[in-house]
C-alpha cells in the first residue's frame, strides 16, 4: 500500500529538480500526479516514463491565471478530482538590493509569490469539493534568515510562509491542510547550474565539474551536516506533508536544511 493511494496531486515545476523528484516519489506511493511546468519536453518525458495510469503532463505558467484554470480542468479530466497541490515552481535571481531593477524584482514576485497565490486559490475549491486535501508550498531558508544578494527571492519566500499561515487558518474547516517547506541548499539546476550540463556528473575536468566541486566545497563548510541536500530529500518532506502521516500539522514552515539554520558556526 502506498501513502498516497488514489490521491490526485498537482506538482508545479515538475520537469526537473525537486518537483521532478516529488512527482516520481508521489507516483511510487500510489498517487496520480499531474506534472505542470513551462519546460514542456522535459515535463512530458518524465510523465511518459511514469506511465499514463500514474501521471500526465500539462503546460502551466504558474504566473498566469488562465493557465491555472486550464490546469485544474485538465487534472479533473485526466483523473476525476484533485486532492493535493505542491506549489514547487520557482525562480532565483542574484542581485544587490541597490542594483536590482524593478522588472527583475517583479518577475521573481510574479512566479514565486503570485504563482503560489494563484495555485492555492485555483485548487482550494477543488480540494474542498473532494472533502479535503493538502497544499504544500515551497518557501526556503531565506524566508526565515537573510542572505545577501537575494532581496527579491527572500521577499517572495517570506510571503509564501505568510500566505501559508493565513490559508491554513481559512481552509482548516474545509479539511484542507496547508504547510510550507523551507529547504536549505539543494543540489538542483537552481543552486548548481552545472546540473544543466549533462557532462557535469561524469567529467573530472571542465567548467561544469569545477562548478560542481566549488558548490560541494562551499556547503561542506557552511552546513553542519557537511553537504548540500538532495532533491529526493525534499520530496520525502513533501510526501510527509501531503500524506496522512502529517494529519495534525497545518500552517507550518518546516525547515529541511542539514542544520544550516540551527546556529552560527565558529569553525
Ligand atoms: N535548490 C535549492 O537550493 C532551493 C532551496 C530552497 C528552495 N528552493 C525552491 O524549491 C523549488 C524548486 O526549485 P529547484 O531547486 O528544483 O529548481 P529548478 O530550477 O531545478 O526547478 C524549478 C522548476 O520550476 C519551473 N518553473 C520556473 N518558472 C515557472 C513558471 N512560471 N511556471 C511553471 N514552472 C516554472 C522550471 O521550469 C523548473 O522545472 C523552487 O520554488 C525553489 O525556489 C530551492
Amino acid at each position: 500500500m502506498g501513502k498516497l493511494d488514489g490521491r490526485v496531486v498537482i506538482v508545479t515545476g515538475a520537469a526537473r529538480g525537486q518537483g521532478e523528484q516529488e512527482a516520481r516519489l508521489f507516483a511510487a506511493e500510489g498517487a496520480k500526479v499531474v506534472l505542470a511546468d513551462v519546460l514542456d519536453d522535459q515535463g512530458a518525458a518524465v510523465a511518459k516514463e511514469l506511465g499514463a495510469e500514474s501521471a500526465a503532463y500539462v503546460h502551466l505558467d504558474v504566473s498566469r491565471e488562465d493557465d491555472w484554470a486550464a490546469a485544474v480542468a485538465f487534472a479533473k479530466d485526466a483523473f476525476g478530482t484533485v486532492n493535493g497541490l505542491v506549489n514547487n515552481a520557482g525562480i532565483l535571481r542574484f542581485n544587490e538590493l541597490i542594483s536590482t531593477p524593478l522588472e527583475e524584482y517583479l518577475a521573481v514576485v510574479q512566479v514565486n509569490q503570485v504563482g503560489a497565490f494563484l495555485g492555492m486559490r485555483a485548487v482550494a475549491p477543488e480540494l474542498a469539493a473532494a472533502g479535503g486535501g493538502t497544499i504544500v508550498n515551497t518557501a526556503s531558508y531565506t524566508a526565515l534568515s537573510g542572505m545577501a544578494l537575494l532581496t527579491s527571492y527572500a521577499a517572495t519566500k517570506a510571503a509564501i510562509v505568510g500566505m501559508t499561515r493565513v490559508a491554513a487558518m481559512e481552509l482548516a474547516s474545509k479539511g484542507i491542510r496547508v504547510n510550507a517547506m523551507c529547504p536549505g541548499a539543494v543540489d538542483t539546476p537552481m543552486s548548481n547550474p552545472a546540473r544543466l550540463d549533462p557532462a557535469a556528473d561524469t567529467a573530472n575536468t571542465g567548467e561544469a565539474a569545477e562548478a560542481s566541486e566549488a558548490v560541494d566545497g562551499l556547503y561542506r563548510k557552511l552546513v553542519p551536516m557537511g553537504r548540500i541536500g538532495r532533491p529526493e530529500e525534499i520530496a520525502r518532506l513533501a510526501l510527509f506533508l501531503t500524506s496522512d502521516d502529517s494529519s495534525y500539522i497545518t500552517g507550518q514552515p518546516v525547515v529541511v536544511d542539514g542544520g544550516w539554520l540551527s546556529g552560527v558556526s565558529v569553525f
